[in-house]
Parts: C-alpha cells; structure tokens; sequence
C-alpha cells in the first residue's frame, strides 16, 4: 500500500534538491481547484498574482490587491491537505516600506498561505526579504521576467539575454540566497543562464519559461489544462483542454434546456429526495 504522503513544508524543498528531486508547482486561486491539484500529489501551490488576468480578466497583474490575494489564499489553503501554499505578495504591498511589507506578508501568512513570494532582486527587495526571513516568513524570490514590472521591461519578454544582464541575474539570485530565501523562480530567460543559477545556488530554483535545469517547474494551470481563453506562453505544454470541455458542456446544457430534454419529471422527483448540499 502507498505511504500516507506527508506534508510538504519549506525545507522539504531544500532536501528534494540535495536528493535530486523535481520540485513540481502550479498556480491555484480557488478551494477546488486546490483540492483537485493536491489530491494528485503536487508539491507547491502558488496563489500567483496572476489572478489578476487568468481569473479576473485584466491585462496585467498590477491591479490585483492584497484583499483580493488574502481572500485566495484562504480558500487554497482550504484546498490543499498536504501542499506547501505560497501566496503573490501584489504589487506596491512590500515596496513602500518595511513595516508595511511585514505587516502585509503577516496577513497572507494569517489567511493560510505558509510562505510568500516577492518578485526582484534590487537592494530594496533584498532588504524586504532579509527582514520577512528574521521574523519567521519565508519567502520565495522570483527573478528574470517579473511581472509586475512589466511597463519598465518594455512587455512580458524574456530577460537575461545579454552576458551583462545575465551576470548581474546570478548576483541578484545569490544576494536573495544570502537573504534567507527558500528558493526563486526564474522565469523567462535562457535555459544556461538558469543551469548556471542552479548549480551556484544551495536553494532551489523553480524555472518557468527557463528550460529543464532548474530543481523545479512552475506553470499557471489556467494555461496549462486549457481554461485561459487569451494567449498562451510558447514554453506552456497543455496537459488539457478544460475550456473546450466546458463550452462543449455548456452547449449542451443550453440545447438540453432549451429543447426540454432536461430536466425531465423522473429527474424533478430524484432532486426533491436528496438532500440540499
Ligand atoms: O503569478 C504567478 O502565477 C507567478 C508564476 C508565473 C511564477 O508568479
């Protein structure tokens, strides 16, 4: 019979990359999803910001508030029974000062998530980071194409594509490392680059857009099962189609409406025998 699989904590991502392990992350915002994803054994659920556009439907992640991040931690730590839940710190809560960056990761840490993750790696950050780790909070660094700087990069596209920018990628990685973090993403940038990082560093990297080298991988499921509806990162492999499954559905159920074949009396009188859920 399979053991009972454990808890999933923070160092456990320490020991899996000295044991050569793949660290496996996907992004969830919502109880079931959660639930679905961790009942399949993923290691890491992470509440991205990028709720802003795969669920909330704005172009960017700047908008998305530290409520709208609070109230989706909760409900994928609801979800989750044995992975480790990382939650987006949004953009402006932790770059504004210290006292609100401990105060705002406080929060998500309240609503459930076990660690948070910040995205940079500017002095500004490192301090961020240096701070949040002494008083108990991990975090994650995230490095390369950062989102929410998306106006400054010019657009989502890749980074680190010249020997200065790469260079000054892996200081960063390793001044977020000597900060106290647990592990960083890197995302969108040459396969090497994020080799090179991986090898120099002690903690974990998760790659997204950065090739097979990284400890591990991360991808926002809306896009990888299919459901996002807008455009789709070239290095995202789609595992499903849950967007063509539910129009599909939808379809029917319309016609079925429509034309009477649902519900039917039989199907009536079974609903007012069960129970309300
Ligand atoms: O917000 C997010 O989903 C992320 C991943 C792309 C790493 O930060």
């Amino acid at each position: 019979m399979n053991e009972p699989r454990k808890r999933v904590r923070v160092p456990s991502l320490k020991e899996k990359k000295l044991r050569g392990e793949k660290i496996t992350v996907l992004t969830a915002y919502d109880c079931t999803m959660a639930g679905l994803m961790d009942r399949a054994g993923i290691d890491v659920l992470l509440v991205g910001d990028s709720l802003g556009m795969v669920v909330l439907g704005h172009e960017d992640t700047l908008s998305v508030t530290l409520d709208t991040m609070v109230e989706h931690t909760s409900a994928v730590a609801r979800g989750a029974r044995q992975a480790l839940v990382v939650s987006d710190m949004p953009f402006l809560s932790y770059q504004v000062d210290l006292g609100e960056a401990v105060r705002n990761a406080g929060r998500l840490i309240q609503g459930g998530a076990a660690a948070v993750k910040i995205e940079g790696g500017s002095s500004i950050i490192i301090d961020v980071a240096r701070r949040l780790v002494a008083i108990g909070i991990p975090v994650m660094g995230h490095l390369g194409l950062t989102p929410q700087s998306v106006h400054q990069l010019g657009g989502f596209r890749p980074q680190a594509q010249t020997s200065e920018s790469a260079d000054q990628l892996l200081r960063e990685a390793k001044s977020l490392e000597e900060a106290g973090v647990f592990s960083i993403v890197l995302e969108s940038i040459p396969s090497e680059l994020a080799k090179r990082v991986t090898a120099e560093l002690a903690i974990p990297t998760i790659g997204i857009g950065a090739g097979p080298h990284c400890d591990g991988q991360v991808l926002v499921s809306y896009d990888t099962f299919g459901l996002f509806q807008g455009s789709v990162p070239p290095f995202v492999k789609q595992y499903a189609q849950l967007g063509d499954q539910i129009l599909e559905a939808t379809r029917t159920y319309i016609e079925d409406v429509r034309t009477g074949r649902f519900p039917t009396v039989e199907e009536d009188q079974a609903s007012d025998r069960k129970k309300p859920r």
